[in-house]
């Protein structure tokens, strides 16, 4: 017998919960912000650009929707920017670690700064973020889910082949630090689950920008060669994912990287 009457549904719900994205008006990030609110949450959208999030933060379905300024490059503002969610907000429930803008070296030109800087905004910051959700959530004795973005390029190498012909196809760098996300994201759940907080990843696939399929004729079809689907994926199809790990749907989920790639790490 079971002891949640919920249906799955409402299962899914995010009514009455705060949700934060950073990155929030990017390309993925926008998809999943508008899936968080769609499901019922506040969602507190970030942009380095305030004035860009707020406008962002209104064209949400629901009410109480909150766009901030915030960049992490800078990580020594992190704990007044989470004090400041809390303080406008009066809780966080859900924090979704998006944001992103390493260089992207090729593999014979990639230099130590690459790395540190992309290791700073995509891995440091990133933890920094969540820790002060989790201080935030024990004090007030709340469970919580934490999503950390990651890669396909975390778990699986690219293929050269693939990127034969781009000046900066796919930078060793991008694939360290997020072969690091996806292993903190394992290290966070196991330390935090006694607090009832859920940590877990999502690792999109092939999502070029439509920047990126109109940068070198015949990429693309190069990428779809490697996808059992046969295709990109599009923004609205990590919705689904982000939603399921969000809610109390995902209640028994943690500490797992949920590939939404077409099946391209599957052969
Ligand atoms: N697009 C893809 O194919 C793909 C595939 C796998 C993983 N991802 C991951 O998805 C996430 C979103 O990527 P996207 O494709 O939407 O790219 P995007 O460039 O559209 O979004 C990234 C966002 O992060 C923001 N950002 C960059 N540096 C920042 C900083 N220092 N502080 C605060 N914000 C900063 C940018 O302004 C942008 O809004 C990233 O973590 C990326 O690595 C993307």
């Amino acid at each position: 017998m079971s002891t949640d009457e919920r249906s799955v549904i409402d299962l899914f719900s995010l009514q009455g919960k705060v949700a934060v994205v950073t990155g929030a008006c990017g390309w993925l990030g926008s998809a999943m912000s508008r899936a968080l609110a769609e499901a019922g949450a506040q969602v507190v959208v970030t942009s380095r650009d305030g004035g860009q999030a707020a406008e962002f933060a209104a064209t949400l379905p629901g009410d109480g929707h909150l766009g901030l300024g915030f960049s992490q490059g800078d990580t020594d503002t992190i704990p007044g920017f989470v004090s400041e969610v809390v303080e406008r907000m009066g809780k966080i429930d859900v924090l979704v670690n998006n944001a992103y803008g390493g260089t992207a070296p090729d593999i014979d030109n990639a230099t130590a700064e690459d790395f540190n800087q992309a290791y700073h905004v995509g891995v440091t910051a990133y933890f920094l973020l969540a820790r002060d959700v989790m201080l935030h959530l024990r004090e007030q004795q709340r469970p919580g889910s934490i999503i950390n973005i990651a890669s396909m390029y975390g778990v699986v190498a690219s293929y050269p082949s693939a990127y034969e012909g781009l000046s900066a196809g796919s930078p060793p760098n991008y694939h360290a630090l997020k072969g690091g996300v996806v292993h903190l994201t394992r290290h966070l759940a196991a330390y935090w689950a006694k607090y009832n907080i859920r940590v877990n990843a999502i690792a999109p696939g092939p999502f070029p920008k439509p920047e990126v399929r109109d940068s070198v004729e015949g990429f693309i079809p190069r990428l779809e060669e490697k996808v059992p689907l046969g295709r990109m994926g599009r923004p609205e199809e990590l919705k689904g994912a982000v939603v399921l790990l969000a809610s109390d749907a995902g209640s028994y989920i943690t500490g797992q990287n949920l590939l939404v790639d077409g099946g391209w790490t599957a052969w």
